[in-house]
C-alpha cells in the first residue's frame, strides 16, 4: 500500500475517541500496519503544549496565542510523525487536524478563517489530508452528551453558544473541500460499521 492519510474530526462530544479506538482494535485485527497521531499532541513536543491549551488555568490566554500553539503543535506531529511514515507507506491516522483549527479558531473564536489557514499553510508544510472523515452530529445531541463529561477541559468548558459555531463552522467549511460524511446521531456500532466501511474502500485503494 502507498502511504495514506486520513484524519478524523468531530465536535466535541461527536463519539470521537470511542470511534477511533474501536478502528484501532480492526486495524490490529487485519494486521495493517497504522500510525496514529493526536491533536493538539502524538508528540512528547506536542504533548507538552497540548497540556498548556488545555490547562483549565490557562484563561488568559489570548486567541492568536492558541491558534499558534496548536499550529506549533500540528507542525511537530507533521515532522515528526505524518510525514516519516507516509513516506514509508503507512497508514497515518490523525484525531483531528487543520480543520479543527479553522473551525474552532477560524470560526467560533473568529480570528478570521483566511489567516488561520495561512498559518497552518505554514505549520502542516501545505501537507494535506487524503481523506477526512467528519463525525456528523447536531450540536443539541453533542451538548447533552458533554453534560456527562465529568472533567472537562479548557475548550469543552466554552459555551453551549462556541460549540453550536463550531459545528456551523465545519458545515460551512464542509463545502469546500472532500469530506466523507458519516452520521455520528446514530449508535456506536453503527458509526462504527459505517467508518470501517469507507476505510476499506480507502485500503484497497493502490
Ligand atoms: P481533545 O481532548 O482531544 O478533544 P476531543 O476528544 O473532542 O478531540 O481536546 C482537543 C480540544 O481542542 C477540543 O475541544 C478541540 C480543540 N481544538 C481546537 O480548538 N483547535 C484545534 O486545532 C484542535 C486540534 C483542537
Amino acid at each position: 500500500m502507498n502511504g495514506k492519510f486520513i484524519v478524523f474530526e468531530g465536535s466535541d462530544g461527536s463519539g470521537k475517541s470511542t470511534v477511533l479506538e474501536r478502528v484501532k482494535s480492526y486495524l490490529d485485527r487485519k494486521n495493517i500496519d497504522y500510525v496514529l497521531t493526536r491533536e493538539p499532541g502524538g508528540t512528547s513536543i506536542g504533548e507538552q503544549i497540548r497540556e498548556i491549551l488545555l490547562n483549565v488555568d490557562s484563561h488568559k490566554m489570548h486567541d492568536r496565542t492558541e491558534v499558534l500553539l496548536f499550529a506549533a503543535a500540528r507542525a511537530q506531529s507533521v515532522e515528526e510523525k505524518v510525514k516519516p511514515n507516509i513516506e514509508a507507506g503507512k497508514l497515518v491516522i490523525s484525531d483531528r487536524y487543520v480543520l479543527s483549527s479553522l473551525a474552532y479558531q477560524g470560526y467560533a473564536r473568529q480570528v478570521g478563517v483566511d489567516q488561520v489557514k495561512a498559518i497552518n499553510d505554514f505549520a502542516t508544510d501545505s501537507l494535506k489530508p487524503d481523506y477526512t472523515f467528519f463525525l456528523d452530529v447536531d450540536p443539541i445531541t453533542v451538548l447533552n452528551r458533554k453534560k456527562a463529561s465529568e472533567d472537562p477541559d479548557r475548550l469543552e468548558k466554552e459555551t453551549n453558544l462556541f460549540h453550536e459555531r463550531v459545528y456551523e463552522g465545519y458545515k460551512q467549511l464542509m463545502d469546500d473541500e472532500d469530506f466523507i460524511v458519516i452520521d455520528a446521531s446514530k449508535t456506536v456500532d453503527e458509526v462504527v460499521n459505517n467508518v470501517i466501511e469507507k476505510l476499506d474502500e480507502i485500503l484497497e485503494e493502490k
